[in-house]
């Protein structure tokens, strides 16, 4: 597919997509915001690479394009194999595969597992039912998944919206916008809504060492939508503060234990400490599908370790000594008792956080 010029995107910009003949396109983040282009992961393994390259990335739109791989795997499966059984088997490693892609982000083993109950579900509820209709059925709940995600966003988001006063000054971390929901977006959703609703927000933007997700993905969304935005190193975080520039810090979520301990992209644990020293308001935006029901509290959260060149290098350059070593892990804990809020669609759960996630889960898509 041919690139397009950035305003003929904007608000609302879909990183996960199928075009008109059937296949499974993504905007290859890699690559913005210098250019955009598509990146085409119908076949399963190329959708392996993309998950794993981050030429799609944000917890909830790994989730979704982890579904459309799956339903569209099944699809190529039934052609194959029509004993159901076999066929269920297959698909279960199939999605195996897709979660170890990154293990920090939740809401990719969501999507997975959903894809996966739907399929016994229909086997289930039709015992005459074929492969190839399972296949079928799969690409609607796929499909699904991103209506699912493209609602809940708008939902929390404009919840969110009421914890910014007029001209608030909001620092944010990472990418929580439309190219990593599929939507409004999460934290940069609330800020949307809030910018929607008039309340003139402005909007500090941490660049993201290493792979820049602030400077190059949401400081280009801001742009898009005319939201006043300034770019600033993590490492000026407590200056900004300190100098009362900061209102707020609001941030999306990879991972929340059931106790609220809530893993995202490394340094968000950084700017909570500070934020609490500051007496500054901290709040996590996230979908429910970013709770996992299986974990009490942020110890057993799997944090994704990626390769050290992501730091030992930029743009393609080393920015250290020859035979230098790296650490990276891609994302930190921050722990419940830093986090003023936790913004869902379900409403901004408070503390005591066992409680407030374990009711708001009860009205979850399961
Ligand atoms: O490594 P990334 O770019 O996939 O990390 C993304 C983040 O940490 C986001 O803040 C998180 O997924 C929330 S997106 C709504």
């Amino acid at each position: 597919m041919s690139s397009t010029v950035l305003t003929d995107l904007g608000l609302g910009t879909l990183p996960v997509f199928i075009d008109e003949n059937g296949r499974i396109q993504l905007i290859d983040q890699r690559k913005l915001p210098e250019t955009v282009e598509y990146f085409d992961a119908t076949l399963f393994d190329d959708m392996l690479v993309a998950i794993e390259t981050m030429v799609v990335r944000g917890a909830p739109s790994i989730g979704v394009a982890a579904g459309f791989s799956l339903a569209w795997e099944a699809a190529r499966l039934a052609q194959v194999e029509t004993d159901k059984n076999a066929f269920l088997k297959q698909l279960i490693a199939q999605g195996d595969k897709l979660k170890a892609t990154r293990p920090t982000a939740v809401n990719l083993a969501w999507a997975v597992d959903l894809i996966i109950d739907r399929a016994k579900m229909a086997m289930g509820n039709n015992p005459d039912i074929t492969t190839t209709q399972i296949a079928d059925y799969l690409k609607i709940e796929a499909q699904q998944v991103m209506n699912h995600h493209i609602s809940v966003n708008r939902s929390l988001s404009d919840i969110g919206a009421q914890f910014f006063k007029k001209n608030a000054r909001a620092l944010t971390h990472c990418n929580a916008g439309s190219l990593a929901t599929c939507g409004w977006g999460t934290a940069l959703g609330v800020i949307r809504s809030a910018h929607a609703f008039g309340l003139e927000p402005e909007v500090y933007v941490d660049e993201t060492r290493p792979r820049h997700q602030g400077a190059r993905l949401t400081m280009w969304e801001l742009k898009e939508d005319g939201i006043p935005s300034t770019l600033v190193c993590e490492s000026m975080a407590g200056h900004l503060m300190a100098d009362g520039k900061v209102d707020l810090v609001i941030t999306g979520a990879d991972r929340i234990a059931m106790n609220g301990d809530t893993a995202n992209k490394i340094g968000t644990y950084n700017l909570a400490v500070l934020a609490k020293y500051h007496k500054i308001p901290f709040y996590i935006a996230a979908p429910l599908s970013t709770v996992d029901a299986a974990l009490k509290n942020g110890k057993g959260i799997p944090i994704e370790h990626r390769h050290e060149s992501e730091v030992l290098m930029m743009s393609d350059r080393t920015i250290t000594v020859d035979g230098a070593r790296a650490y990276n892990p891609a994302f930190d804990v921050t722990p419940a008792k830093l986090i003023t809020a936790i913004i869902t669609e379900a409403g901004a759960l408070r503390p005591d956080y066992k409680k407030s996630i374990a009711e708001a889960m009860k009205t979850a898509l399961k």
